[in-house]
C-alpha cells in the first residue's frame, strides 16, 4: 500500500549522478553562459549552452552549480531539456516544469527557479555577443 511512484528512476538519477557538468569556454563565440545566484541562500548556477550559428540550435550544455542538491539536480535535467531544441523554445522552460520533474517540495522551488533564470540568461549571453561580433567585424568585398 506505498504511495505510488509519482516520478521515474531517472529522476532521483540526476541527484546521484548530475548530466552535462563541466565548462565551456565563455569567450568561445557559440557559446552563451548564463551566471545567476539565488539571494535567499547564497547559491549560484552557471549554465552554458552551445548553439549551431546557422539553425539557431543549441548542439549542447553544460554546468556548474555551487548550491543544494535540488538546485544541482534542477540544472542536470536543465540542461538535457535545452540541447537540441531552438532557443527560442527553451525560454518557455518553467521552473514549475523542472519542480515536478523532480518532485521538489514548495521550499525547494526556489532551486529550481535558478535554473530557469540560467537558461534564460545563457540565451540572452549568446544573442548579446551575436550582435556585437556583427557591429564590430569590418568586412571588405
Ligand atoms: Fe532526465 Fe527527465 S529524467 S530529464
Ligand atoms: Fe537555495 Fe537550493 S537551497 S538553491
Amino acid at each position: 500500500l506505498g504511495l505510488p511512484r509519482m516520478y521515474h528512476e531517472r529522476v532521483v538519477d540526476h541527484y546521484d549522478n548530475p548530466r552535462n557538468v563541466g565548462s565551456f569556454d565563455k569567450n568561445d563565440p557559440t557559446v552563451g553562459t548564463g551566471l545567476v545566484g539565488a539571494p535567499a541562500c547564497g547559491d549560484v548556477m552557471k549554465l552554458q549552452i552551445k548553439v549551431d550559428d546557422s539553425t539557431g540550435k543549441i548542439v549542447d550544455a553544460c554546468f556548474k552549480t555551487f548550491g543544494c542538491g535540488s538546485a544541482i539536480a534542477s540544472s542536470s535535467v536543465a540542461t538535457e531539456w535545452v540541447k537540441g531544441k531552438q532557443m527560442e523554445e527553451v525560454l518557455t522552460i518553467k521552473n514549475t516544469e523542472i519542480a515536478k520533474h523532480l518532485s521538489l517540495p514548495p521550499v525547494k522551488l526556489h532551486c529550481s527557479m535558478l535554473a530557469e533564470d540560467a537558461i534564460k540568461a545563457a540565451v540572452k549571453d549568446y544573442q548579446a555577443k551575436q550582435t556585437k561580433s556583427s557591429g564590430s567585424t569590418e568586412v571588405s568585398p
